[in-house]
């Protein structure tokens, strides 16, 4: 394979930190001439993800419409078959994918999503705002005198754990632990380097747990699961949950966050325009940021029969790679994508958060968070910038900072 031909494969995880983001120039040139473009394998890609039996080529799907169909369609589109990531698992390991909630068989999907989403339904996200709220000042308050920090561990990653493990019902003395694995999962491409298996770790905390929720339920989501008699869901059913859980629920939001101060500062226009009038703007600005930076780049699925995609022939068993990235700057639906503006009228038609049944459980808790902790660090730390260029994450999946150093004028006398 040539140089050219590995740059433009989404399987090279050094395509995001050297586009810091994903590869918008190859999205739109696809688009343009290829728009259901295929991404071979690649042969320098070895560090997979633990336990999968390797990644092969899939169609990369660049135009909103076809992401939005294909999303829509799980009887032709299966998160089950072969799970929702671009690495391949066969036999056990596929079995373990498929306790899964996001690549269950479409009915079981159906009966837990029914168990879990009371606690981010409105009014349950209602009863835990002041929560989030106060969570969110307590974590300004702590880096708000010094004038400096390092954005992402210090502030963005700690109120979406923290929320987490109060949905969760997770004792605080593990909530370290459950950061440092969800940190972990997210990290993919080194995961194989640390010194611990995050996977694992997180296992043995969910059964600790589980059998703590069993002999004290608290009403909490993790005792809901445990305790619901309608599902009797296997211990590797609740590990799933909870890895899951730990890293869609922190990694996501906690970017999202990054990318948005990370923005403000590129755009100093679109940040006086918010400053002017936070209530306002706020809500419309986290879509347009969602929408610009498309956190969770990707998921995929495989094709349950031979069939077409935006009139492209595609065959039984063929990986489709749901381009979250690509549908979100479709000149189709968002005129002039690339322009970041967060007045845009339409920013919330985004598919950042997915679409169909697998859309996202925790959109709206994570807007809630973003608000509360936005709301503190441009009230507080106005003048708040990065320190030299962010890091990006190496990864395939995740289009991610992970270091931001960050100054501001010292808050003074609280
Ligand atoms: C900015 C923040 C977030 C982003 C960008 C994001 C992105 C996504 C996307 C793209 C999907 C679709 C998966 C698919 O179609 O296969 C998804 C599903 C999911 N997300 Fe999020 N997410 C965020 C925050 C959260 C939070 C805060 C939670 C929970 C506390 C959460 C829990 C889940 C779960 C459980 C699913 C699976 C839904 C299903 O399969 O039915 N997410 N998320």
């Amino acid at each position: 394979m040539s140089v050219a031909e590995l740059t433009e494969n989404l399987l090279d995880p050094g395509l995001f930190p050297a586009e810091q983001g994903p590869p918008h120039h190859l999205f739109d040139k696809w688009r343009a001439a290829d728009p259901v473009h295929w991404n071979p394998e690649n042969p320098e890609y070895v560090n997979a993800m633990p336990g999968s039996s390797g990644v092969r080529g899939f169609w990369v799907l660049t135009r909103y419409k076809d992401v939005f169909d294909v999303s829509m369609n799980q009887e032709l589109f299966s998160s089950y078959e072969n799970g929702i990531v671009v690495w391949d698992f066969e036999g056990q390991e596929l079995e373990r994918q498929r306790s899964n909630f996001m690549s269950m068989k479409p009915a079981d999907h159906t009966a837990v999503k029914k168990v879990i989403m009371p606690p981010f339904m409105p009014r349950a996200l209602a009863e835990i705002a002041p929560v989030i709220e106060k969570l969110a000042a307590e974590i300004v308050d702590s880096i708000a005198s010094e004038g400096h920090c390092e954005f992402v561990f210090d502030v963005a990653s700690r109120l979406p754990i923290v929320t987490f493990c109060e949905l969760m019902g997770i004792p605080e003395h593990y909530r370290d632990a459950v950061a440092d694995c969800g940190n972990a999962m997210a990290d993919v491409e080194n995961r194989t380097n640390a010194s611990f298996d995050p996977t694992m770790k997180l296992f043995g905390i969910a059964q600790e747990l589980a059998e703590e929720k069993r002999r004290n339920p608290d009403g909490r989501l993790l005792s809901a699961m445990v305790n619901d008699t309608t599902l009797n869901l296997d211990p590797m059913a609740i590990n799933q949950f909870f890895v899951v859980f730990a890293m869609a629920g922190h990694e996501t939001t906690r970017s999202t966050a990054v990318h948005f101060i990370n923005l403000m500062n590129r755009f100093p226009d679109q940040c006086a325009l918010l400053r002017s009038d936070f209530d306002a703007h706020i809500d419309n600005a986290i879509d347009e940021v969602l929408r610009f930076t498309s956190t969770t780049t990707n998921f995929t699925r495989t094709a349950t029969a031979d069939t077409e995609i935006g009139g492209h022939a595609v065959k039984k068993g063929d990986k489709i790679y749901l381009s979250y990235a690509a549908a979100n700057r479709d000149p189709a639906v968002f005129e002039d994508p690339h322009r970041f503006d967060i007045t845009r009228a339409n920013a919330k038609r985004h598919l950042a958060f997915g679409a169909g049944p697998h859309i996202c459980v925790g959109a709206r808790l994570a807007k809630m968070q973003l608000r509360a902790l936005l709301g503190q660090i441009v009230s507080r730390t106005p003048d708040i910038h990065p320190v030299g260029e962010p890091e990006w994450l190496r990864s395939v999946w995740f289009n991610a900072i992970i270091r931001m150093p960050v100054e501001f004028t010292p808050e003074q006398g609280r």
